[in-house]
């Protein structure tokens, strides 16, 4: 999809010979002398339409104009959410008339938040997968020209949003693809191919590698899976060598079955999403490669297969993970955890200035905060503000979860150093604290975007959170160091 920003006037968009011309209109408008003026005038003073209602109107072909179909949107009370919700709901309506170009037009200047959100949302609803199709009915949405009054500051919000949203859409592209198409060595493949930006390097480990640097949780988990392993790290450097950088840490296992602590039959192809931390990884580097902002960014990935077979880790066994600490398996379905805290011990060789992880990590996190916000585990304040910061103005929400030692006391055992599991209570907390034992000396975050993640049900498909908040948190952070 292409965007394209232009200065509003309103005489060109009378004479824009686009499929839809949708114009925000807020209760200031002033009328001047061109057709849509016009429209707008005749349909507000006849009370048809009011603008501070959170009200639509549509128009077939009207006279004097040259789009086959206007559309009047209110702002409503103009919140970033407004927008969102009354953008989707035109959208989704008009999706059958199979729109290959839109024209999108705010009369008086939106904040940054409408901007970002009419965009995410253009893009969230004309999504299409094709890539296991075989007839594929591709996205019909090829071109979007926005008008609006201009400045530069709207400027840069728009060049940031749609670089978020194409780290977005890879992000669900991946997440989406079915795990024999999504192997850990196709997923590497993903991470190469973004080293083509610029300052943007891409390493990957194979299983020699990974066992000669002793992660020895990390290979448990993959052990059982004919699928090699991969450790991804990708590595983009926007600034100084000697600026410490932000390192991500994404969950990569591209299929979850439990192993040996195997699921239920049930739903259990969702577990191909389970890779969406690590395909948030991959849509953070989209973004960064677009906008190179003056920062260091270090993105891990630990990639593999969580299987049952003669060679799988069983419950009980005990593995040493890199940091030396020694883990009792008691549940082979708790493997998040195990690859994600050999990554974390690896993160420290970068010295950043602060590490988060990105995991689909517990069905708990889904029972306390569903699909809504993602789970912020956090053990510095500054991290934890900013994050949850870059959430609001994303969109793309998190909430606060606690990280108290009293919640470690279910992990320990006779047997090992930690345990990977504790009782179901506080299942989400439990999982972070295990992880925090593995965190450097670097502020370190945890996101458990099991609930946000992907959809279940007749929409289902991954969602590209929180790439968005991720983002918005990098930008923010670039903003301050120059
Ligand atoms: N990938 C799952 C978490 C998950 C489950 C995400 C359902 C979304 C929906 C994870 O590896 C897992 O299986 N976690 C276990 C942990 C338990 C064994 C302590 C869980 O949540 O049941
Ligand atoms: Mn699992
Ligand atoms: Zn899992």
């Amino acid at each position: 999809m292409n965007f394209h920003l232009k200065p509003l006037d309103l005489s060109a968009l009378a004479n824009d010979k686009t499929d839809i011309l949708l114009v925000f209109v807020t209760d200031d408008f002033k009328p001047a002398a061109d057709a849509l003026s016009g429209w707008i005038d005749t349909t507000v003073k006849h009370g048809d339409f009011r603008a501070k209602s959170g009200a639509s109107l549509e128009l077939y072909r009207p006279t004097d104009l040259q789009c086959k179909r206007l559309v009047l949107l209110s702002l409503g009370p103009g919140h970033a959410a407004d927008t969102k919700k009354m953008l989707s709901t035109a959208l989704t309506r008009l999706k059958s008339t199979e729109p290959r170009q839109l024209t999108l037009s705010f009369l008086s200047k939106p904040t940054d938040a409408v901007l970002r959100a009419a965009l995410s949302t253009l893009c969230d609803v004309s999504y299409v997968y094709t890539t296991t199709k075989s007839k594929a009915e591709v996205r019909s949405l090829h071109r979007v020209d926005i008008f609006a009054p201009l400045d530069q500051a709207l400027r840069n919000t728009f060049t940031q949003a749609v670089a978020t949203i194409q780290g977005v859409e890879l992000a669900r592209e991946w997440g989406n693809r079915p795990a024999n198409h999504a192997t850990p060595a196709k997923l590497a493949q993903a991470a190469r191919a973004l080293a083509e930006f610029p300052n943007t390097r891409c390493k990957v480990l194979g299983p020699k590698a990974v066992a000669a640097l002793g992660m020895g949780a990390f290979q448990a988990v993959a052990q059982g899976s004919d699928e090699p392993l991969r450790f991804i790290e990708l590595r983009y450097q926007g600034t100084t060598k000697s600026t410490a950088p932000v390192v991500l840490v994404g969950k990569g296992v591209t299929f979850d079955s439990g192993g040996i602590s195997i699921k239920p039959a049930a739903e259990m192809d969702e577990m191909k999403f389970d890779m969406c931390g690590a395909a948030s990884v991959l849509g953070v580097f989209q973004a960064l490669g677009q906008l190179q902002p003056k920062i260091n960014v270090v993105g891990l990935i630990p990639a593999c297969e969580n299987l049952p077979s003669g060679r799988s880790v069983k419950p009980g066994d005990v593995v040493t993970s890199m940091s030396g600490q020694t883990i009792e398996v008691l549940n082979t379905d708790a493997e998040g955890r195990l690859i994600l805290c050999d990554a974390l011990t690896y993160a420290a060789r970068f010295k950043p200035c602060a590490v988060v992880d990105i995991a689909t990590l517990t069905g708990a996190c889904v029972i306390a905060l569903g699909s809504v916000r993602s789970g912020l585990f956090c053990n510095d304040a500054a991290l934890s503000a900013a994050l949850q910061q870059a959430g609001e103005t994303s969109l793309d929400p998190c909430w606060s979860m606690p990280l108290d030692d009293e919640y470690a006391q279910g992990l320990k055992t006779a047997f090992a150093d930690v345990a990977n599991v504790a009782g179901r209570p506080g299942g989400a907390i439990t999982g972070a604290k295990f992880l925090q034992r593995f965190a450097g000396k670097a502020p370190w975050a945890h996101l458990d975007i099991a609930g946000t993640a992907w959809n279940s049900g007749k929409d289902k498909g991954a969602t590209g959170r929180p790439v968005g908040l991720l983002v918005a948190y990098l930008m923010a952070l670039a903003g301050k160091r120059v």
